[in-house]
């Protein structure tokens, strides 16, 4: 069974992805992680930090002369960050004096329940690990499962469809989405040029006046066979998984699986994908006439492109603070103010990849199962056959 976890502070020295699973015989490709974890760092609206960190996977273990070798695999990635935080946030006793403390909580941030959870009498603990910097560890893990994904011929990515008002619709083509994802320089991630500028405007209506935005990303899985997840249990639905897996993003606050928003309102007429037979070259012969279930049915993939949606909620640092009560004199102050972003809609999306793709990889590896790639990737051959078949 693929797993994985991560570990780390926002400010501390270093992040830690472990993943465990992955078959013996993958290749890995160095370069391909460290683009995802720059993808991640990119975008309009981000803040000071990302002017900081420069993020670079390195492998510490299950990886040898280039390839899985089926053992646990731990990647450790450096908070450039950390020099200037050793003597505030030191993991030994360290001086008191130095350490910086978050004195009112920040509503929308983890701050307040956090505090009263774990019985601090600030925030700073919380908020270093609630802080979505920890999604950098995913998307290091995130890479190599899309590295695994792609021997099956899956690909996994992401575009913005919305930030604030500005609001794309209609569904967007696999081939626009990857032209846009090869661009040398991120904006906003939208497939449309002149949406883009407008979520740009956007972006600095509230740059001017101190506040922030949230929006829609969509991931797409592109050429996933039919036959991932399955309706026999509740918790092993594909669309609950990824769902759980959206949802796990610090933000998101609601995940859409195709059309499932506007179809609550609309007819089932207008609503379920007409099924056809034609020629094609794809797992079967079977067609949709649209694809509004997302590419799911049953919580079982059907062969469709998988496309599921992630609402963000506006960011919750204000450089205009929202108003707050101080953890010691209990008096109302303004929310205190870190270096923040206003607008993450594209990073999002790109840390939403990583849970995707690593989703679609343990719910593959439980269909195809194998050691190694030879055995997993003969498995996958054998049931691509099957499908041929059917
Ligand atoms: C990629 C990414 C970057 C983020 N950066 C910030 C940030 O700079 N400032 C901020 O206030 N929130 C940021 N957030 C959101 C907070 O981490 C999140 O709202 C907070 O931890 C509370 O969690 P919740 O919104 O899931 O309830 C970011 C989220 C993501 C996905």
């Amino acid at each position: 069974m693929l797993r994985y976890f991560t570990a780390g502070e926002s400010h501390g020295e270093a992040l830690v992805a472990f993943l465990s699973g992955l078959p013996a015989g993958l290749k890995i490709d160095q370069d391909f992680v460290d683009r995802e974890l720059w993808r991640r760092q990119q975008g309009y609206g981000r803040g000071g930090r990302m002017k900081i960190e420069t993020d670079k996977a390195h492998i510490l273990s299950g990886v040898h002369h280039g390839i899985t070798i089926g053992s646990p695999i731990s990647i450790r990635l450096e908070n450039k960050d950390w020099k200037n935080w050793q003597e505030s946030l030191p993991v030994a006793e360290g001086d008191p004096a130095q350490h910086k403390a978050v004195k009112s909580p920040r509503p929308g941030h983890a701050d307040l329940a956090g505090a009263l959870k774990y019985n601090f009498s600030d925030a700073r603990y919380v908020l270093e690990r609630a802080s979505a910097r920890e999604t950098a560890a995913r998307v290091a893990v995130g890479a190599l499962a899309k590295l695994f994904l792609r021997e099956l011929s899956i690909e996994v990515l992401s575009h913005v469809l919305a930030v604030g008002s500005i609001s794309l619709t209609g569904e967007i083509p696999w081939s626009d989405i990857k032209k846009a994802s090869e661009k040398a320089e991120i904006l906003l991630s939208c497939a449309d040029p002149g949406f883009e500028q407008r979520m740009k405007e956007e972006v600095d209506k509230v740059l001017r006046t101190g506040d922030s935005v949230g929006g829609v990303f969509e991931v797409v899985a592109h050429n996933v066979p039919p036959g991932l997840g399955t309706y026999a249990q509740w918790d092993e639905r594909l669309d609950a998984l990824l769902a759980a897996a959206l949802m796990s993003l610090q933000a998101v606050k609601a995940v859409e699986i195709g059309s499932g928003v506007t179809a609550a309102y609309a007819p089932g007429s207008q609503v379920h994908d007409e099924i056809g037979y034609e020629a094609s070259d794809r797992y079967t012969k079977f067609s949709r006439a649209h694809n509004n279930a997302g590419g799911i049915e049953g919580g079982i993939s059907n062969g469709e492109e998988i496309r599921v949606r992630g609402y963000l909620k506006p960011i919750s640092t204000l450089r205009r603070p929202l108003g707050s009560v101080d953890f010691s004199t209990r008096e109302p102050v303004k929310a205190a103010y870190e270096r923040s972003d206003v607008c993450v809609v594209p990073a999002a999306g790109v840390a939403a990849e990583s849970m995707v793709a690593l989703t679609l990889a343990r719910a593959a590896l439980e269909k195809f199962g194998g050691d190694s790639m030879l055995e997993t990737k003969r498995n996958f051959e054998g049931y691509r056959e099957q499908l041929k078949r059917f």
